[in-house]
């Protein structure tokens, strides 16, 4: 097992402890890794307008970029799963706009990880989007 992201896994696991899922019942913790050596984490909050439900993975980048950070170098993830879990699809755009090649670190509770390529769960993240795309 891959060892270089133990601290991160950790701060992950601790602050899924304060999630809030109150519909789902499932815990999900994210830990960011800033270029700058900060680390900033989430959990999910859900809410009664189920749409309106914000994953760590987001909770955690908007932390960071709200306290003017820019350059991310990894996000840890982890959940009760049996697999190690990625970030949906939102997240992932949402983390692609700061960082493309973002490292992802998936862990389950019981220490099982995967590590992959923001770049390979979602190539081409900005292409075709904009007024820049658009022909009147
Ligand atoms: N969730 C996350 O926080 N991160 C993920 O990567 C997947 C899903 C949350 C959203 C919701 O609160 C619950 O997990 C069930 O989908």
């Amino acid at each position: 097992m891959d060892t270089q992201y133990t601290n991160l896994i950790q701060a992950a696991s601790e602050a899924r402890r304060q999630y809030y899922a109150p519909y789902s019942n499932f815990a999900v913790g994210a830990a960011l890794q800033c270029k700058s050596g900060t680390v900033f984490v989430g959990s999910n909050i859900e809410n009664i307008s189920y749409g309106l439900t914000i994953c760590a993975e987001r909770v955690a980048i908007g932390s960071a970029v709200a306290a003017g950070e820019r350059e991310f170098v990894a996000i840890a993830v982890v959940a009760d799963t049996n697999e190690p879990i990625v970030p949906c699809g939102a997240c992932r755009q949402f983390l692609a706009e700061f960082a493309p090649d973002l490292i992802i670190v998936s862990a389950t509770l019981r220490g099982d990880q995967k590590i992959e390529n923001l770049s390979v769960l979602l190539p081409d993240p900005k292409r075709g989007i904009r007024e820049d795309v658009h022909t009147p």
